[in-house]
């Protein structure tokens, strides 16, 4: 592979330093360099630097790209989506508009498990097609390293094949056994007897980490307890969805079982932050899902100010977050969360990428790193908050190799 020097780039932005994730006042820290490259080598950051120091390449091939006018970041990591999923839901969508709950529609069979029909009746190869049509929409908004879930199959072997296919398509891989309890059980209990005797011990060969949702009308506490820590023992990374609309111990929960996130947290009180303030669980923030579903915003700044280890995330999916943008997901964490940019930024490279246990690899344009790079069409890296409807990604380079140009 030629080595690939990107030149002349109005600015090259990345979080600083090297550890994660990035807390406090780390989390503002942004090296800017302007006039500047940014040169590739076997797949790696070789170098970032000014255009003025630039040295003599030594490689027999090199291919340039001209950065001219754009700035470049490292590539966007989107730590929690359920891209994998077949079907829509653009006629709940209407109901809502019309008055109906995202509760309500979940505690008529609609929601979560209506995705499960669709995506159980698609087949494996439906389903990947699909996840493969997601991801090019992802990597249009500059998103290079993502998350998936299952949780849209609630069988064995409808589970698997979301897993295999967000293994298959790129995607670190996480297993979302106790989303909802399927119809074909009498209750949670009896659905996780099933989920962790017959789909655990296979899903935790593909998957890296396991997740949960709590919340009033899906899992319990002691339920999440219980299928969190078989998933532990399993080897498998432990998150949860919790507090989204009712505070019912997931954080709790989180900081006892070590887990690695605990993500949306619309609805989570002073006691809360204070706990994940002190504490090694990152907060994950999806305020599109806020958004979509018209409910408080997640306490961002309050998280970021106890000292919590805050990522932000799209959660994409049919019901309450239908859309790829991280660029979104950042303008909303500044303007509705009280992020500043940098924040924002951290949160969705560094801090995502930890969540994601690929920060030794991800989330920093900095030698070492992989050459995952998104250029804006723009003139201040800050863009990709301000710019609330997004469009600014020129190109996106993964690898070291040019893989989209709008
Ligand atoms: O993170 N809240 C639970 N799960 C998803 C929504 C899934 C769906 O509505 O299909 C979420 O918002
Ligand atoms: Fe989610």
């Amino acid at each position: 592979m030629p080595a690939l020097l990107i030149r002349d780039l109005a600015q090259v932005a990345s979080p600083a330093g090297t550890g994660a994730p990035l807390r406090g006042a780390e989390l503002r820290r942004v090296d800017v360099v302007e006039d500047a490259y940014v040169l590739c080598r076997d797949g790696r950051v070789a170098a970032v630097g000014r255009m003025a120091e630039l040295e003599p390449l030594r490689d027999d091939e090199v291919a340039e790209l001209d950065g001219g006018g754009l700035v470049a970041l490292p590539g966007l990591v989107d730590c929690h989506t359920h891209a994998c999923f077949a079907g829509d839901r653009v006629d709940e969508f209407d109901l809502r508009a019309s008055g109906a709950s995202y509760e309500e529609i979940h505690a008529a069979g609609g929601g979560i498990l209506s995705t499960v029909r669709a995506t159980r009746a698609a087949g494996e190869d439906a389903l990947r097609a699909a996840l493969e049509s997601r991801r090019a929409a992802m990597r249009s908004h500059g998103t290079t390293t993502w998350e998936a879930k299952s949780g849209y199959g609630l069988d064995r072997e409808t589970e698997l094949a979301q897993l295999r296919a967000v293994a298959a398509v790129g995607g670190v891989a996480t297993w979302l056994g106790a989303h909802a309890v399927p119809p074909e059980f009498a209750d949670a209990d009896a659905y996780l007897d099933f989920a962790l005797a017959e789909v655990l011990p296979e899903a935790a060969g593909i998957a890296d980490a396991a997740d949960v949702f709590l919340e009033r009308g899906a899992f319990d506490a002691a339920q999440a307890r219980r299928y969190l820590s078989a998933c532990r023992e399993a080897g498998l990374v432990l998150r949860l969805h919790a507090d989204q609309f009712t505070e019912a111990g997931g954080v709790e929960l989180a900081v006892e079982l070590g887990a690695r996130s605990v993500d949306h947290l619309e609805a989570t009180g002073p006691d809360g932050v204070r706990a994940l303030g002190g504490s090694d669980v990152t907060a994950v923030l999806l305020p599109i899902a806020a958004l979509v579903l018209d409910r408080p915003q997640p306490p961002g700044r309050a998280l970021v100010d106890a000292g919590a280890a805050v990522a932000l995330a799209t959660d994409l999916n049919p019901g309450s977050a239908f859309g790829e943008s991280l660029p979104l997901a950042c303008a909303l964490a500044c303007t509705q969360t009280g992020l500043a940019p940098a924040e924002a930024l951290a949160a969705c490279t560094v801090n995502a990428a930890h969540v994601l246990g690929r920060a030794d690899r991800v989330g920093r344009l900095a030698p070492g790193y992989d050459a995952d790079v998104v250029l804006l069409d723009a003139p201040d890296w800050r863009y990709v908050a301000y710019h609330v409807s997004g469009g600014d990604v020129a190109v996106v380079v993964e690898g070291g190799e040019v893989a989209w140009r709008g």
